[in-house]
């Protein structure tokens, strides 16, 4: 039996070694990757994401916290919500992932990052070109007159030193609001000129992001380490963890060299 069960990871375990070497040969021969994070990106750095197991949508209803909706009707709690997400984020640091990105972007293997994520530990990693598609918590404003906050204001909850109302927010996208538009719009132009399109760490779930990867001008790539949009064609599926992937792709790509 134990034979048996060695030969089918072994045989599993050899797939995904074929297709991380399979992406590492269409990295090699594209002349323009883009990358599309979600929050699978940010977990190995000790940010929970949303739909998975432990993910924050298994303890509560997003639109309860992180919508417009919330934000007017019930301000206390908004405010709560995303002054703990902040001060998560400060225990968070980029993992490895997140570097070899960074750096593959120095060695014009991949041409910009289109993230879900309001981290910004792509950023703090090193990338230069990166499209916060759904905005980012360290950067706060007033949601009446659009003036800049500073995150001590926000935390302390005080009310806009320009219009005196309470209503500092992070300049982060929440639901039934629409997405920045230089984001959206350099996206798009990036992933619809690219050879090669890799998604990672995404459920695929929330619209209109999730509509990017069928925008793709050439190949994509998807790495995810469950199961995920099924009714999408990914010229390479490699199921896996974020920064064990890219670790290992950036290994051969070096071999490459
Ligand atoms: N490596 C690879 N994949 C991972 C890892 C990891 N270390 N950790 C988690 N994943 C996978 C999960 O299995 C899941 O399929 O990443 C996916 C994350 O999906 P979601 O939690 O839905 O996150 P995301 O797709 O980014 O959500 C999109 O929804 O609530 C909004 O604004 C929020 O930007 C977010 C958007």
């Amino acid at each position: 039996m134990k034979e048996n069960e060695n030969l089918e990871a072994a045989r599993e375990n050899t797939g995904v070694d074929d297709q991380i070497k399979e992406l590492a040969a269409l990295i090699k021969d594209s002349n323009k990757t883009i990358v599309l994070t979600g929050a699978g990106m940010d977990t190995e750095s000790n940010i929970p994401d949303f739909r998975s197991k432990d993910g924050w949508w298994r303890k509560m209803d997003p639109r309860a916290v992180a919508s417009i909706d919330t934000f007017y009707q019930n301000y206390d709690l908004f405010w709560e919500f995303y002054k703990m997400r902040y001060n998560l984020l400060q225990e968070c640091a980029p993992h490895r992932g997140h570097y070899i990105l960074a750096e593959w972007e120095e060695k014009g293997l991949i041409h910009g990052i289109a993230t879900q994520n309001i981290s910004r530990l792509h950023a703090l990693a090193g990338s230069k070109k990166v499209y916060e598609l759904h905005g980012n918590i360290r950067t706060f404003r007033c949601n009446h007159c659009h003036r800049d906050a500073s995150v001590e204001e926000y935390l302390e909850k005080k009310n806009c030193q320009y219009c005196g109302k309470k209503a500092l927010r992070p300049k982060v996208t929440l639901f039934g609001e629409s997405l920045p538009a230089d984001a959206w719009d350099n996206s798009i132009r990036e992933v619809q000129s690219s050879d090669l399109l890799m998604v990672i760490g995404t459920s695929l779930e929330v619209y209109p992001v999730n509509a990017i990867p069928k925008m793709a001008g050439g190949k994509t790539a998807f790495i995810n380490n469950e199961d995920r949009g099924r009714d999408y064609h990914f010229d390479v599926r490699i199921k896996g963890k974020a920064k064990e992937v890219l670790s290992k792709l950036d290994g051969i790509l070096n071999e490459m060299e």
